[in-house]
């Protein structure tokens, strides 16, 4: 049986256009593969706490896990890295805020970039640990910043997930969503598009 793990991340929760081009993905996929297992982290409703070093150093040394703040932090870390590594697709709904991915999805990474689980250090550099998944990942913009320098959530979201050997990414963009009526409607038909054509 295969396995979709799905993440929203808008703090807008159900009138969030990233969350709705999300569950489009995953409805798509869905009903491609009938009976596929469904995990979906609304993180805006449920966030991952901040990493603090107490916290970081059980990740490594579960020993080190000794108060019930580190305890749970272990466990939730655990059983993020295990969806992770469970999924045969992923499907992201990232909205930009203030040129990055939302600091939900940001903590998501941190909690799931675990050295040994999902990749390890090797003398050549980091190696991914989670190759073969396919990745689909709704970015939303009020402005229009595809193709350029302020582009950071691409790059960071392709650098991050590759780091894991999540490579296989396709870019579901609607941009210019606070930039007047036209231009956001010609933002979200075109994220609709995309996703029907990856259907
Ligand atoms: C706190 C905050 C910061 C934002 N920063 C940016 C930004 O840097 N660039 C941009 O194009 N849009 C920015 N926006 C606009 C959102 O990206 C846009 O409204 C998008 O549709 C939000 O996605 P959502 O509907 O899934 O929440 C920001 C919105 C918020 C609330």
């Amino acid at each position: 049986m295969k396995t979709l793990l799905q993440i929203n991340t808008s703090m807008l929760e159900t009138d969030s256009q990233s969350s709705q081009l999300s569950d489009k993905m995953a409805e798509n996929l869905l009903s491609r593969f009938a009976g596929m297992r469904h995990i979906k982290r609304e993180l805006s409703k449920d966030p991952i706490p901040h990493l603090e070093h107490s916290l970081f150093q059980c990740f490594y040394d579960p020993n080190a896990a000794v108060t019930p703040a580190q305890q749970a932090a272990l466990a939730l870390s655990d059983t993020l890295v295990s969806e992770l590594k469970e999924a045969d697709f992923i499907v992201l709904g990232a909205p930009m805020y203030n040129l990055m991915i939302p600091s939900t999805l940001k903590s998501w990474i941190d909690y799931v970039t675990r050295a040994g689980q999902t990749f390890q250090f090797t003398e050549t550099g980091p190696v991914g640990l989670l190759e073969g998944k396919k990745c689909y990942v709704a970015i939303t913009q009020g402005g229009s910043f595809l193709g350029t320098a302020h582009d950071l959530a691409t790059a960071y979201l392709k650098s991050a997930l590759g780091l894991m050997g999540i490579t296989d990414i396709e870019f579901i963009y609607a941009k210019g969503l606070a930039m007047g009526p036209q231009a956001a409607e010609a933002g979200l038909s075109k994220a609709n598009q995309k996703i029907a054509e990856l259907a």
